[in-house]
């Protein structure tokens, strides 16, 4: 089955109203003759109001980065999922490594931010990944599939997106070969719906995109750094629009 192609950016904590606005007219420049790929930005929440100003009516959607799992109340500091809606937010990542390891974000916290972005109809890209000591002691099926099992049996699978970011890749210059990226695509894919849209992210670039692209289970790309250099952003959505 032909599963649709997404290359979205996850900007971190970087950026400012005059970056963003340049940022933001060049994509939807350069993503307006783009066919085959849908096109996501995820920005911090100060400014996705900015992102929903520049991009509405254009061909591409935006997102978070994070939201809590609860719907609203005393959560200082927090953002509901009906603040993303009311923000026209298209998408939300959920459980990225920097997250889990930073913020200290369970398994059981991820699911519950999965299962409410689903229900608000919000569609959340639910990152997973292993570590290299993970991955060095041959544990990474086993933390993949972990991380997907405590939300697998949970929220509306169907209705959302999976990204592998093995964290040893992660803006960290050094990425997965497309080989291995296929492999745990491969694991990742028998336990969602064949129709399951499933990303690479970690240090994907133009020169890498189109080797990563090419395998047969991976879908597009969740994209850090060269997703704040617009040319770099648009050639990484070019390579995945050429994926047949
Ligand atoms: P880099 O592309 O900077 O490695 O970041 C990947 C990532 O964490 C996307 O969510």
């Amino acid at each position: 089955m032909k599963r649709n192609r997404l290359v979205a950016g996850n900007w971190k904590m970087h950026g400012s109203l005059a970056a963003n606005r340049k940022l933001l007219d060049a994509i939807v420049a350069g993503a307006a003759g783009l066919g085959g790929v849908e096109c996501a930005v995820c920005a911090p929440f100060p400014y996705l109001a900015q992102a929903a100003e520049c991009l509405r009516g254009s061909k591409v959607a935006w997102g978070a980065q994070n939201m809590s799992e609860h719907l609203e109340g005393a959560y200082t500091g927090e953002v509901a999922v009906s603040m993303l809606k009311d923000f026209g937010c298209r998408y939300v990542i959920v459980g990225h490594s920097e997250r889990r390891q930073l913020f200290r974000e369970s398994d059981a916290q991820v699911a519950a931010k999965f299962v409410a972005a689903v229900t608000h109809r919000i569609t959340p890209i639910l990152c997973v990944g292993e570590t290299l000591e993970e991955r060095e002691a041959g544990r990474t099926e086993e933390v993949v599939g972990r991380q997907l099992d405590a939300v697998v049996n949970k929220g509306e699978f169907a209705q959302a997106v999976l990204a592998y970011e093995p964290v040893w890749a992660i803006g960290a210059g050094r990425t997965a070969t497309p080989e291995q990226a296929q492999a745990v695509h491969a694991f990742l894919r028998r336990k969602v719906p064949s129709e399951t849209v499933i990303l690479y992210g970690g240090s994907v670039k133009p020169q890498n995109a189109p080797a990563i692209f090419g395998m047969p289970d991976v879908d597009g790309g969740l994209i850090g750094g060269a997703s704040l250099v617009a040319e770099d952003f648009l050639a990484i959505a070019r390579a995945a629009a050429r994926k047949g």
